[in-house]
C-alpha cells in the first residue's frame, strides 16, 4: 500500500499530560528541523486531564530542550483519530491494548508501541514519569525526541526513494 505523502501523527499515553505531550513537542522540533510539514498531536486513552495542560515537570522538561508546551491541552483520544491520522504511537503497552480495543472496524492509521521505532527497545515501553522525580521527566525526553528522530529519519529515507 503506498504510504501518503504527508503522515500525520498522534502520540497516546494515559494522561496526556506527561509522556505524549513531550513526544509531540519532540517530533515537532525534529519534523521543524528537518523541513518537513507534518501534523502532530497527542491524546489519553483517559479523560481524566483533559482540558488541562501539561504536568509543570512535563511544560518544564521541554522547554529546557527548547520547546514551549504551556499551550498544549489535553484531550481523551477517539474513534475518529483511527482514521484522521497515518500514524498513532502508543506510549506503553497498555495504551496499546486500550487503543486496540477502541479502534474502529474503518480503522486506517499505523498503529504501534513508539518504542519499536529505536532498534534493540522494540516492545518497550516509555516509562510513566507521573509517580516520581524529575529526573523521569529527561528520561521520557531522551526516550521520545530518540524515537522522534527515528521516525523523522525513515520519512527522509522513505521520501529519498521516491
Ligand atoms: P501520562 O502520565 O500518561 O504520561 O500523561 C500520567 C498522568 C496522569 C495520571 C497517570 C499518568 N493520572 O493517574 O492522573
Amino acid at each position: 500500500m503506498d504510504t501518503p505523502c504527508l503522515p500525520s501523527v498522534l502520540f497516546v499515553c494515559l494522561g496526556n499530560i506527561c509522556r505524549s505531550p513531550l513526544a509531540e513537542a519532540a517530533l515537532r522540533a525534529e519534523a521543524g528541523g528537518a523541513g518537513l510539514d507534518i501534523t502532530v498531536d497527542s491524546a489519553g486513552t483517559g479523560n481524566w486531564h483533559a482540558g488541562d495542560p501539561p504536568d509543570r515537570r512535563a511544560q518544564a522538561t521541554a522547554l529546557r530542550h527548547g520547546s514551549d508546551i504551556s499551550g498544549y491541552v489535553a484531550r481523551q483520544v477517539t474513534r475518529d483519530d483511527f482514521t484522521r491520522f497515518t500514524h498513532v504511537f502508543a506510549l506503553d503497552a497498555d495504551n496499546l491494548a486500550d487503543l486496540r480495543a477502541l479502534a474502529p472496524a474503518e480503522a486506517t492509521a499505523e498503529l504501534a508501541l513508539l518504542l519499536d521505532l529505536l532498534p534493540g527497545r522494540a516492545g518497550e515501553g516509555v516509562v510513566d514519569p507521573y509517580y516520581g522525580d524529575a529526573d523521569g521527566f529527561e528520561t521520557t525526553w531522551r526516550d521520545v525526541s530518540a524515537a522522534a528522530a527515528a521516525f523523522v529519519a525513515s520519512l527522509r529515507k522513505r521520501d529519498a526513494r521516491g
